[in-house]
């Protein structure tokens, strides 16, 4: 099968950038509650108050906006590694569509120029709403998550899709049992970390939009595995089990729900196919592919994980990943 597609040479040299990007998309704790499935609420209703709620930070008008808006237009709140495959896959489909990219800093403008997606910092102000929003920013970087995605929400007009990327923590389940769309969520206010992230999802669930909690996130270069390799040895538990998905299959799952035009709905993205940390370090060795040698896992008291199910959004949405686990992603028979 054509493995690893993305990775150009056989070995993979970690920089720091990319250890450091995935600390801070993956270590702020993603627990969230699970709501009902809602039909849609009045969201003229919902739109005014928000608005009259909102703090807008206008920073700057943006020019490349024009007054009409194209039925497939894209905003992308959060264009990094997924938002930027969900470009791609959006344009593939919609040839001729606008992407537009809304980013905490102008750091990266110029690759999203590159790209063909239209750049701003957030709090900017478009002369148009937009059809299909995807939030996909990590909340590592928002002094109010729920204040960031509320302003991504307003920017939607309400017609296409509005889709917020979450996380499978939330599912409360830490004894490496089975888990799926309809395994019971944490409490809320079990933490303040996660009143944050709960706060931002029933926002997104109230305006109509949709939620899909995603696996852990990889791809040759980034991802817990490249995390570990770094660190060498690591102080939690070996038998812990985790949940993954490629980032290029986290992206066709959210274009799937994305075109769907669906109203307040949360999916789960994973690949089903759980891993113990260990095993998952056993399969980085005997790929053969990556130049660092892990050490070991050292913890014998940190919680356990879970073992994650969608078999129910992959019906709904006729949806299957590319790669069908981590082993077959990285070429090892299992
Ligand atoms: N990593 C995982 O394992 C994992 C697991 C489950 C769910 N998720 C979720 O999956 C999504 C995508 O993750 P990713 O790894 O693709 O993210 P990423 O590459 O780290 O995303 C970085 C991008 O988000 C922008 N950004 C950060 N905070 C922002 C904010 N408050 N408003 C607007 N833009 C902001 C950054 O702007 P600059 O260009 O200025 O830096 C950059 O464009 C996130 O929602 C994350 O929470 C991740």
């Amino acid at each position: 099968m054509g493995i690893i597609s993305c990775v150009t040479p056989n070995t993979i040299n970690l920089t720091n950038t990319h250890i450091l990007s995935y600390k801070r998309s993956c270590f702020p704790s993603l627990s969230y509650l699970q709501y009902p499935f809602q039909k849609p609420k009045n969201l003229t209703k919902i739109k005014s108050t928000l608005s009259s709620m909102a703090t807008t930070n206008v920073e700057e008008p943006n020019p490349s906006s024009s007054n009409s808006v194209g039925e497939n237009d894209l905003l992308i709140v959060g264009p990094g590694v997924l938002g930027r495959l969900v470009a791609e896959k959006w344009r593939e489909e919609h040839p001729g569509c606008e992407i537009y990219g809304q980013t905490v800093s102008r750091d990266h403008h110029d690759e999203l120029i590159k790209m063909g997606i239209k750049p701003s910092v957030k709090g900017t102000q478009f002369a148009h709403h937009f059809p299909f929003v995807i939030f996909c920013a990590p909340p590592s970087r928002s002094p109010d998550y729920a204040v960031d995605v509320r302003l991504a929400a307003l920017n939607w007009n309400g017609e296409g899709s509005f889709l917020f990327t979450s996380s499978s923590a939330p599912y409360d389940c830490n004894d490496n049992g089975l888990c799926d769309e309809d395994t019971a969520v944490v409490p809320i206010g079990r933490s303040p970390r996660t009143d944050v992230l709960l706060k931002a999802e029933k926002l997104v669930l109230e305006f109509g939009g949709c939620v899909v909690r995603l696996a852990g996130l990889y791809k040759a270069d980034r991802g817990a595995h490249i995390y570990w390799l770094e660190k060498g040895t690591v102080e939690t538990r070996p038998d812990h089990i985790l949940n993954l998905i490629h980032y290029e299959d986290a992206a066709s799952l959210s274009v799937a729900i994305l075109k769907r035009k669906l109203r307040g709905r949360i999916f789960l993205g994973c690949d089903n196919h759980p891993l113990s940390r260990q095993e998952v370090m056993d399969l980085v060795d005997k790929s053969g592919k990556f130049s660092k040698k892990f050490d070991s896992f050292t913890g014998t008291n940190d919680s356990l994980g879970k073992r994650l199910n969608n078999s129910k959004t992959r019906k709904e949405l006729a949806w299957e990943p590319k790669y069908p686990s981590f082993a077959r992603f990285l070429g090892i028979s299992e």
